[in-house]
C-alpha cells in the first residue's frame, strides 16, 4: 500500500505522516519516507532544489530526477518487499507547485509522470487542508523558512486550488481532511480514510 500526504505549507504533514507510520507499523513493514529526497541522490537532488532558485522547466526537470530515484531506489524495493509506504509530499506536489503556484507546464508534468514513475502510483492520497494564511503562519513559527515559503500569499493560494483540482479530478484516491483540527483529530480522520 501506497500513501502520500499532501498539502501546503504548515499543514501538519511530517507529523501526521510520523502518526500514520507508527500506527501501520503494528501491522508490519512500514516505509517512512518524504520529498524532495528519500534516496542518497534525492537528498542531494533537494540541497539543489531548496537552495537557489532555477528556470521552471530545470526546477520540474529536478523534482522528477530526485523522484525518479527515489522511486527506483526506495519505494519500489519497499512495495515489492511487501512493506506500506508512507511519503510526505510525492508527484501531487509538483502539480501543485510547480505547474499550479509556478504556472509550469501541465503536459510536461504529465509527460514526467508517464516517463518516470513506471506506474508508481499512490493508492491513497490525503490532502491536508488548511487556510494559507494559518499554515504560512504555523510554518514561521516553526523557525525555518525555506525558499517555497517565503512566496507571496497568492502562490500559496494557487498551491492550495492546484491541490483541490487533482482532488476533484482522481476522488478514488484523494481524502481531504480538515487539518486545522487537533492533531488527534487529524489522525483519526485519516485511519478513518483508511
Ligand atoms: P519541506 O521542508 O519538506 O517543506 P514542508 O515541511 O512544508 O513539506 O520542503 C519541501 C518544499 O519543497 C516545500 O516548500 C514544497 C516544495 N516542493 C515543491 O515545490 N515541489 C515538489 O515536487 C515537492 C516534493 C516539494
Amino acid at each position: 500500500m501506497f500513501i502520500t500526504l499532501e498539502g501546503g505549507e504548515g499543514a501538519g504533514k511530517s507529523t501526521q505522516a510520523r502518526r500514520l507510520a507508527a500506527h501501520l507499523a503494528q501491522r508490519g513493514a512500514v516505509l517512512l519516507t518524504r520529498e524532495p529526497g528519500g534516496a542518497p541522490g534525492a537528498e542531494a537532488t533537494r540541497g539543489l532544489l531548496l537552495s537557489r532558485a532555477w528556470d521552471p522547466r530545470a526546477e520540474m526537470l529536478l523534482h522528477f530526477a530526485a523522484r525518479r530515484e527515489h522511486v527506483a531506489r526506495s519505494i519500489r524495493p519497499a512495495l515489492a518487499a511487501g512493506a506500506a509506504v508512507v511519503c510526505d509530499r510525492f508527484a501531487d506536489s509538483t502539480y501543485a507547485y510547480q505547474v499550479g503556484g509556478q504556472g509550469g507546464d501541465a503536459a510536461l508534468w504529465r509527460m514526467l509522470v508517464d516517463g518516470t514513475l513506471e506506474g508508481v502510483w499512490p493508492a491513497r492520497t490525503f490532502l491536508l487542508d488548511m487556510p494559507v494564511e494559518a499554515g504560512l503562519a504555523r510554518a514561521a513559527a516553526r523557525g525555518e523558512t525555506n525558499r517555497y515559503e517565503a512566496l507571496d500569499i497568492g502562490f500559496h493560494q494557487r498551491v492550495r486550488e492546484a491541490f483541490h483540482m487533482q482532488a476533484a479530478r482522481e476522488p478514488a484516491r484523494w481524502r481531504v481532511i480538515d487539518a486545522a483540527q487537533p492533531l488527534d483529530a487529524v489522525t483519526a480522520a485519516m485511519l478513518a480514510a483508511l
